[in-house]
Parts: structure tokens; sequence; C-alpha cells
């Protein structure tokens, strides 16, 4: 089981950990700015109570994590992995979907790129997963950016978000890290 707390000595300035209902305040400033869920897929939080259940329901399993500052512990983000059944990206077999977000006055900072640095080194040694699968939306190409610079390479595959909240089709642009050779 991946552990709950993933960080590194190597100069990075963010520690992944687990959601407290004591960040729902945080959560809640964060993920209600507009910028950040739509271009993910999906609404921004409504309340603070909104953001509370989310850190219960969604948040609370072992393949989620806060991204916190190392200094402050302040949560500025999310990142996790798991079942790629209910989305449209064509995943294998067993292929978890990654999906990640920081919020907005950390953005351009490299905290995602190392947020998802991390959560792969720690997937490499504590799994047997061969490959993880994510998307972004094409007019989304920061996201895409996180991805290539950890390694993710375009599949060459799109595919269109069809239950997003907004009620319009988007494309999305799939890619793929291999972490285990098949053989
Ligand atoms: C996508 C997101 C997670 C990136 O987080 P971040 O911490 O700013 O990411 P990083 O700083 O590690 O890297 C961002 C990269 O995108 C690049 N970038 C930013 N805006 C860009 C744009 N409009 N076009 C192309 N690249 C862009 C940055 O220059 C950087 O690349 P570089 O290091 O080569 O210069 C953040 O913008 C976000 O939360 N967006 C809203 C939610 C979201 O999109 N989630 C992902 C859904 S698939």
């Amino acid at each position: 089981m991946p552990k709950k707390v993933i960080s590194s000595h190597t100069g990075k300035s963010i520690v992944l950990r687990p959601w407290r209902d004591s960040d729902a305040p945080t959560l809640f400033r964060y993920a209600s700015d507009p910028e950040i869920g739509p271009r993910a897929g999906w609404p921004p939080h409504q309340s603070v109570d909104e953001s509370r259940d989310i850190i219960r329901t969604l948040f609370s399993n072992h393949t989620t994590w806060a991204i916190t500052l190392k200094d402050t512990d302040e949560p500025i983000g999310a990142i996790g992995y798991g079942p790629a059944c209910n989305c449209k990206l064509p995943a294998r077999e067993g292929e978890p979907i990654v999906g990640y977000w920081v919020a907005r006055p950390y953005w351009n900072r490299g905290v995602c790129t190392q947020a998802l640095g991390l959560m792969i080194d720690q997937i490499r040694k504590t799994t047997e997963i061969p490959s993880l699968i994510s998307g972004h939306f094409v007019d989304n190409p920061a996201s895409g950016r996180v991805m290539e610079k950890c390694g993710f390479v375009p599949t060459g595959d799109t595919c269109f978000d069809e239950s997003l909240f907004e009620g319009k089709d988007r494309l999305i642009r799939v890619l793929r890290l291999p972490l285990h050779s098949v053989t």
C-alpha cells in the first residue's frame, strides 16, 4: 500500500500528506476559484461544508494526497491516482488515471511537477503498476507540460469528456507513463 506521507530530503519544497477535516476552509478558498475545477472537469466548490464533504469522501483514500508546503503545512493543491473506469480515457486493464491541481497563487513555480514526481517515485517503489494514464483539455497546455516534464508521452489519442458539468464536449489529449517494463 502506498505510504501516507511522501516527502523528499533532496531540496523539494512540498510534502504530500493525507487530507484532514481541518483543511476544509483552505481547500474551499482555493477550490472555489473558477480557474481551477473547470480546467480539470469539475465545478468550483460552493461552500466550506462541500469542501469538508469532499475531504471525507473523494479525498479519503490511500492514493489521494494534499500537496502541502513543507515550511507551513498549508495544503495548496491535490494529487492522486485511481481507477480509470469512470472516464473516457482509453485506459488499459488495471491502468490508473492521474489527476491533480494547484492553487492559483502557486502556479508556475514547479509545484505540480514536484508533486507528480514524488508520487511517481512512490508508485514505482511500492507497487507493480505497469503504467499510468492521464489527459488534459487541449486548451489547458500547462497540465500537459507537467505530465511531459515527468516523463508522460502523448499516446496520439484524443477523446471527449461528455460528462461535463458545463454541458459541452471538450477535447482531451491523452498521455501515458510506462513505469515497469512489461514482459
Ligand atoms: C496545471 C497545473 C496543475 C500546473 O501546476 P503548476 O504547479 O503551475 O505546474 P508547474 O509549475 O510544475 O509546471 C507548469 C508548466 O506549464 C507551463 N505553462 C504554463 N502556462 C502555459 C501555457 N499557457 N502553455 C504552455 N505551457 C504553460 C509552465 O511554463 C511550466 O513549464 P516549464 O517548467 O517548462 O516552464 C495548474 O495550473 C492547475 O492546477 N490548473 C488548474 C487545474 C488543472 O488544470 N488540473 C489538471 C487537469 S488535467
